[in-house]
């Protein structure tokens, strides 16, 4: 097994007085895919969250590429090498697709190396050098998702989490959205957490998965065997 690149433990955090997130531990490796499962509410989001820093941790600790994290300092995460596809669309509707595209870079202190980035991500969403001039507001659900996307991969992160990707998506476009995340991890070796609704095809691009409920992890299985004994977790979940 591949070193380990994310390390969380015990993470509690949550909004006001609300605590959401009951002491969250999970592990993702150098490389690997991992999809977080868990019904509306569970607390997927708030994790994500919680790691890069959007939110602070109340209590645990994460150790990202060797180092602790920046608890609450998602500029310092994204700067180290995290990056997030928040849930929704996470486009500036008014600004250009190149302009989105080049603000995704913006915690990147090396300029210069800007064109390159553009370019690999234009490699993998080509239709984006077609559209680079069009108001990102304009497009559809689904080629906002490869902006936000776009976006995510500006800074060449080493861990990319991806919040339901493919809500709001025509069934063919979910596809081809998880096809887009197993791609970016195989070029680019990019670790990923993706939270999905759609069980079965997040299960199938990733290698373990953390099933969570009421704010904690209730699971942890390699992908393969959830998908193949679905009924009997099911239950669980
Ligand atoms: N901004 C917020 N303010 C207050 N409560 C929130 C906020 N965001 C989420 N919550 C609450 O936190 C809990 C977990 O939400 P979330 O992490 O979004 O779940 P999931 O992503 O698994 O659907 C829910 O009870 C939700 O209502
Ligand atoms: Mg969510």
């Amino acid at each position: 097994m591949a070193d380990v690149l994310l390390e969380v433990e015990g993470i509690e955090s949550g909004y006001g007085k609300k605590t959401v997130l009951q002491g969250v531990s999970l592990r993702v490796h150098e490389g690997e895919v991992v999809t977080v499962l868990g019904h509306n509410g569970a607390g997927k989001s708030t994790t994500l969250k919680t790691i890069l820093g959007l939110l602070p941790a109340r209590a645990g600790r994460v150790v990202f590429a060797g180092e602790p994290w920046a608890n609450g300092n998602p500029v310092e995460n994204v700067r180290r090498g995290m990056a997030l596809v928040p849930q929704g669309r996470g486009v500036f509707p008014d600004l250009t697709v190149i302009e989105n595209l080049m603000l995704g870079a913006y915690t990147q202190r090396d300029t210069q190396s800007n064109a390159t980035r553009l370019r690999d991500v234009i490699e993998l969403f080509p239709m984006l050098a077609e559209r680079r001039a069009q108001r990102a507001g304009t497009l559809s659900g689904g080629q906002q998702q490869m902006v936000a996307v776009g976006m995510a991969l500006m800074p060449r992160p080493r861990l990319m989490m991806m919040d339901e990707p493919s809500i709001g998506l025509a069934p063919v476009l979910v596809q081809r959205v998880l096809e887009t995340a197993q791609q970016i991890n195989r070029r680019f070796g990019t670790a990923i957490i993706l939270v999905e609704q759609n069980i079965k095809t997040a299960l199938g691009v990733a290698e373990r998965a953390y099933v969570m409920k009421s704010g904690r992890v209730i699971l942890e299985k390699p992908a393969a065997e959830l998908l193949a004994a679905q009924d009997s977790w099911w239950e669980l979940y």
